[in-house]
C-alpha cells in the first residue's frame, strides 16, 4: 500500500466516527455535514502535512549531510556562466569532470540497487532503491547463534566517479563526515566489487573502514572545497560546487560576470582580441601555467599550507604559479631530498607505490608528473592542451583535440619526422610499431583497473627495464621476444649500447617474465598487454592462454580479475566461466577448464611454439620452467597509490 492510499483510507476512518457521534446531537442534518466535513478535511491536511514534511527531512538529511555549499572568495558557479556562455556551458556539461562528485540520486546512481546482497569477508548489504533514494542494509552474523541478523540502514548520500568506478558514500560519525561505503561499482563491468578489490591492494591489506570524503578526495574531486576539520569540535565541510566546474580552470569570477553584465563592457569584449583580464582562458596561458592548472589535481603534489588548506581549501587559483603552494613531488630532484626522507620514515612505500625506482610516475591520473619530466615541456611548449581540449574535444572519454589521438600530436612539433617516418621507426609506415605514442608514450602507468598511457615522454630503453623494471615499449608489443632481441634492435637501429643480461632475459620472453615473477605492479601491466588487441596481432595470442591461467589464482584480486578480462579476450575462452572473488577452489577449477580447453585447441590448430614463450616443439607448455618462474615471484606487498 502506497502512502497516499494510507492516507485517504485513515482519513475517511476518522471522519465516519464524528458522523455517528454527531447523529445523536445534532437535529440539524446540516449543521451535522458540515462539522463533518470540516473533521475530515482537517483530519486529511493533518495527516498529509506530516508525511510529505518527514520526506521533505529526509531530503534534508541528504543535504545536511553532504558538503555544505557555500560560495565564497570570489566564486560564483557554474549555473552563472550558462547565458553568457551557453556553448561552452552545454561541452563541459557532457564531462566525466562534471559528474566526478554527485548528490545521490537516480541520474547519478550507476550501481544497481534492485534488491541485490552484497558480501565480502567483512562486509555483507542488501541493496534498495525506495523512491528516489538509495538505502543499504548491513547484515550481521551474530556469533553465538550464527544467524544472519539485520542491522541498520544507510542512506547512499554521495556519489565519486561516473566513468568506470563509482564509490558511495554514507553518513559518516558527526555533521557532514561522508563516510565511504565498502563496496564499489564497476560501471564498464557491470558488477559490485568489494571496495578493495577495485585498486591494485596486497591480499592482507585490511580495508580502511574510516576513509572520509572530507579530508583527501575533496581536494581534486570538487570545486573551491573546504574539509573545514574541526569548527567548534565539529567538521563542517563545505563545497562551491560538487563536480569539477568552470571555476576549477578558469579561477573564481565573480569580477568577470559582474562587469560583463554592463551590456557596452560585454559588447567591447566580445569583439577585442586583447585577453579579458578579469578571467583565466588556459589558452592563452604559458605551457606552464597551462598545465598547472589540471596539475592542481593531475599530479603528486607536497602541501606546503596544510593548515591552511584544510581550513580555507588551496591558496592556489588559476594562474598562479602552483609550486609556490602545491609543488609537485619530482623524485628525482635534489630539493626534494630530505622531505621524501621524511616522508620515507612515516610511509616506507611512499615512493614505491607511486613511482617506478627512476623516478617515472607509475600510477595513471598523475599525467601532469610525467609532463613536467618530458623534453618537450622542459626544452619546449608542450601542455596537456597540446593534445587535450576541454570544449573542442572530439569525445567524452579522454576528451583529446581533433587528431590528437595519432602522431599529428608530435608532428605538430616535430615535422621533420612526417617525410622519414619509416627511416626512423624501422616498422612500414602503416604499421602500429610506427605509431609515435606506441615507442614514447606506452603503457607503463597503471591505475582504475586499465593500464595507462604514460605521459613522460621517453624512449625505448632495455637498460631502464633492466634498472626500474619497468616495462619497454617494444616489449610490450612483442610479446614473444625478449630484452635481448629488443636490445639487438635498439643497438643496431639507433646505435643504443647494450647491457648484460641474465640468462633468462637473454631467452625467455620479456612480458612472460613480468608476468610469472614480477611484482603486482609488473604483473598488472603484463596482464593488461596480453589483453591488447594491438599486441595480440603483433604476437599471437594461441599461446597465451596456459600463462593467463596461471594469475586466475594470483594473490591479488585485481590482478586475477584482469587475467580473466585477458582471457574473455581470446576466442576459444570467450564464454568461460570465471569469478575473481570466487574461493580459491573454483579459480583453481577454473584454471583447469582454461588448460583443457587449450590443450584441446592446441592439438587441432597449428601453433606458436618456441623457447623463449616456453612452449615445447611438442606444443606442450615447459611446465618446470614455468612453475620455477613463479616460485620465484616477488611477493612485495604493493598498494597502488592510484
Ligand atoms: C554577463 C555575461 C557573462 C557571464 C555571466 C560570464 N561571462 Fe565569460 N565572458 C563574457 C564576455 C563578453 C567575454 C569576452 C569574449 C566572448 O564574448 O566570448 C567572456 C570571456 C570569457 C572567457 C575567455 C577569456 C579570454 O581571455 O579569452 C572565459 C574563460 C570566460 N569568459 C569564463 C566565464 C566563466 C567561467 C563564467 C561563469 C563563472 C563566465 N565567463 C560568465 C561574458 C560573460
Ligand atoms: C591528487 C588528486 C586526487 C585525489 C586526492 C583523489 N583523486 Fe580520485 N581521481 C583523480 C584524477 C585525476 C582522476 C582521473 C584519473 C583517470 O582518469 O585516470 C581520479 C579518478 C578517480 C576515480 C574514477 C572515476 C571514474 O569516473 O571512473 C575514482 C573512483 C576516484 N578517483 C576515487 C577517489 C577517492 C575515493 C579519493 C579519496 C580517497 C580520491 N579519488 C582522491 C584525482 C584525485
Ligand atoms: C577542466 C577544466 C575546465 C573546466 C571545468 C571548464 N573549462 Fe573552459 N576552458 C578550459 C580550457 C583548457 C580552455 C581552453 C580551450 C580548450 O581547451 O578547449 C577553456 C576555454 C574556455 C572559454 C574560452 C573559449 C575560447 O574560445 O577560448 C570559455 C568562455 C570557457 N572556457 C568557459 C567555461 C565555462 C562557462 C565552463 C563551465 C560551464 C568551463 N569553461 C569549464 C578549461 C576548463
Ligand atoms: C579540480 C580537479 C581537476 C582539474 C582542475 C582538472 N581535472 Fe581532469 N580530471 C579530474 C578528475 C577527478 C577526473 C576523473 C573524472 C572521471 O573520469 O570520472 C578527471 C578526468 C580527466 C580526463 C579523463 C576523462 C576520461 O576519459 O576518463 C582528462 C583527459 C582530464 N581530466 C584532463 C584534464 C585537463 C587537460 C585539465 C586541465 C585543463 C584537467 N583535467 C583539470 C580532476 C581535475
Ligand atoms: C602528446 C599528447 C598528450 C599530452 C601532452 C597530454 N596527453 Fe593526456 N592523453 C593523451 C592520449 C593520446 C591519451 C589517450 C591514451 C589512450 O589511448 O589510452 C591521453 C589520456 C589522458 C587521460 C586518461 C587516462 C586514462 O587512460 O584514463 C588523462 C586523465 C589525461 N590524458 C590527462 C592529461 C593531462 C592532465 C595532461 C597534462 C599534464 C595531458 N594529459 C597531456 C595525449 C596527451
Ligand atoms: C609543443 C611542441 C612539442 C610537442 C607537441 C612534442 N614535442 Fe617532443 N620535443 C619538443 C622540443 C622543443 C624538444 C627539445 C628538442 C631539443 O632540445 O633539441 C623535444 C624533445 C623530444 C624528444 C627527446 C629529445 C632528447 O634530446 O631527449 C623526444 C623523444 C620527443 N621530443 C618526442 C616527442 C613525441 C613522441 C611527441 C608526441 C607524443 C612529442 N615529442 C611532442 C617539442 C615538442
Ligand atoms: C605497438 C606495437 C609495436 C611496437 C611498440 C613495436 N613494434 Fe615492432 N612490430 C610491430 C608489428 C605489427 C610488426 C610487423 C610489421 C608490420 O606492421 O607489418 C613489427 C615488426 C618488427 C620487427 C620485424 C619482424 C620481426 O618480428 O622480426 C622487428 C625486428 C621489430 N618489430 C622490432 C621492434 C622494436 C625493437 C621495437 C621497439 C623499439 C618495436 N618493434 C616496437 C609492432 C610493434
Ligand atoms: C619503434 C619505436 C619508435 C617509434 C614508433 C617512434 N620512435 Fe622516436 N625514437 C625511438 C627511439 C628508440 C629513439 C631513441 C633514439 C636514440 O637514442 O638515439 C627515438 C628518438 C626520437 C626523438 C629524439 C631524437 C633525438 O635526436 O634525440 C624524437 C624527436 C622522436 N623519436 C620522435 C618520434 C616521432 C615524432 C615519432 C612518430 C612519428 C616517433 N618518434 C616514433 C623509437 C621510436
Amino acid at each position: 500500500m502506497n502512502t497516499e492510499t494510507l492516507i485517504v483510507l485513515l482519513t475517511i476512518g476518522i471522519g465516519i466516527l464524528p458522523i455517528i457521534w454527531i447523529r445523536r446531537f445534532f437535529k440539524n442534518w446540516l449543521w451535522g455535514l458540515l462539522l463533518c466535513i470540516g473533521v475530515f478535511t482537517a483530519t486529511g491536511a493533518f495527516i498529509w502535512h506530516n508525511v510529505t514534511s518527514s520526506t521533505v527531512s529526509k531530503k534534508k538529511l541528504q543535504s545536511k549531510s553532504l558538503p555544505h555549499p557555500r560560495l565564497a572568495g570570489g566564486y560564483v558557479s557554474s549555473s552563472k556562466c550558462r547565458s553568457c556562455h551557453p556553448s561552452e556551458y552545454a561541452s563541459w556539461y557532457h564531462t566525466y569532470h562534471r559528474t566526478m562528485t554527485q548528490a545521490a540520486g537516480p541520474e547519478s546512481v550507476v550501481g544497481n540497487f534492485d534488491k541485490v546482497t552484497l558480501k565480502s569477508k567483512s562486509h555483507s548489504f542488501y541493496l534498495e532503491q525506495k523512491d528516489n533514494e538509495f538505502w543499504a542494509q548491513e547484515i550481521y552474523q551474530n556469533p553465538k547463534t550464527n544467524q544472519n541478523e539485520i542491522g541498520t540502514w544507510n542512506q547512499i548520500l554521495m556519489t565519486t566517479g561516473s566513468h568506470q568506478t563509482q564509490i558511495y558514500w554514507v553518513q559518516g560519525p558527526q555533521s557532514n563526515q561522508l563516510r565511504i561505503f565498502p563496496f564499489a561499482y564497476l560501471i564498464l563491468k557491470n558488477k559490485w566489487v568489494p571496495l578493495k578489490d577495485a585498486f591494485l591492494k596486497y591480499p592482507e591489506q585490511v580495508e580502511n573502514e574510516n576513509l572520509f570524503w572530507n579530508f583527501n578526495c575533496i581536494q581534486c574531486h570538487a570545486t573551491a572545497g573546504q574539509s573545514r576539520p574541526q569548527v567548534r569540535g565539529k567538521t563542517d565541510t563545505r563545497v562551491g560546487e560538487l563536480g569539477i566546474a568552470c571555476e576549477s580552470c578558469h579561477g573564481p569570477a565573480a569580477n568577470h560576470v559582474q562587469i560583463n553584465q554592463e551590456p557596452l563592457h560585454r559588447y567591447q569584449n566580445h569583439f577585442s582580441k586583447n585577453s579579458d583580464s578579469t578571467i583565466v582562458n588556459p589558452k592563452r596561458e604559458s605551457h606552464r601555467s597551462s598545465s598547472q592548472i589540471c596539475g592542481q589535481c593531475h599530479g603528486i603534489f607536497y602541501i606546503l599550507d596544510l593548515d591552511h588548506a584544510k581550513q580555507h581549501g588551496f591558496q592556489y587559483r588559476p594562474g598562479d604559479d602552483l609550486e609556490k603552494t602545491k609543488p609537485t613531488i619530482r623524485p628525482k630532484l635534489a630539493k626534494w631530498e630530505k622531505l621524501l626522507n621524511d616522508l620515507e620514515k612515516q610511509d616506507p612505500t611512499f615512493l614505491s607505490n607511486r613511482y617506478w625506482s627512476d623516478g617515472m610516475v607509475r600510477v595513471g591520473g598523475r599525467e601532469y608528473n610525467g609532463l613536467v619530466e618530458s623534453p618537450c615541456y622542459q626544452r619546449g611548449t608542450m601542455s596537456c592542451l597540446s593534445c587535450h581540449s576541454m570544449h573542442n574535444y572530439q569525445a567524452r572519454v579522454d576528451q583529446l583535440s581533433e587528431g590528437m589521438e595519432g602522431d599529428q600530436a608530435c608532428l605538430d612539433c616535430h615535422s621533420s619526422y612526417r617525410k622519414q617516418i619509416t627511416q626512423h621507426t624501422h616498422h612500414p609506415e602503416n604499421s602500429a610499431g610506427s605509431r609515435c605514442y606506441n615507442c614514447h608514450m606506452p603503457y607503463t602507468a597503471y591505475g582504475l583497473l586499465k593500464a595507462q598511457r604514460s605521459h613522460q615522454i621517453d624512449n625505448p630503453s632495455v637498460q631502464s627495464s633492466v634498472e626500474t623494471g619497468r616495462p619497454n615499449a617494444c616489449n610490450l608489443c612483442h610479446l614473444d621476444q625478449t630484452l635481448d632481441w629488443t636490445q639487438r634492435y635498439l643497438n643496431q637501429w639507433y646505435q643504443i649500447p647494450t647491457v648484460n643480461l641474465t640468462q633468462d632475459q637473454k631467452e625467455i620472453s620479456a612480458v612472460l617474465l613480468w608476468l610469472l615473477r614480477g611484482d603486482a605492479g609488473q604483473r598488472a601491466l603484463a596482464v593488461l598487454t596480453m589483453g591488447w588487441d594491438v599486441a595480440k596481432e603483433t604476437s599471437g595470442d594461441k599461446w597465451l592462454a596456459p600463462f593467463l591461467a596461471e594469475l586466475l589464482n594470483d594473490p591479488y584480486t585485481a590482478i586475477r580479475f584482469l587475467a580473466g578480462q585477458s582471457l574473455w579476450k581470446i576466442q576459444e575462452f570467450k564464454n568461460l566461466k570465471y569469478d575473481s572473488q570466487a574461493p580459491p577452489k573454483e579459480r583453481i577449477d577454473s584454471k583447469n577448464k582454461v588448460l583443457s580447453i587449450w590443450k584441446r585447441a592446441q592439438t587441432s590448430k597449428i601453433s606458436q611454439t618456441g623457447k623463449s614463450i616456453l612452449i615445447k616443439p611438442d606444443g606442450k607448455v615447459n611446465r618446470g620452467k614455468m612453475l620455477q618462474f613463479l616460485s620465484q615471484r616477488n611477493d612485495r606487498r604493493m598498494d597502488l597509490s592510484e
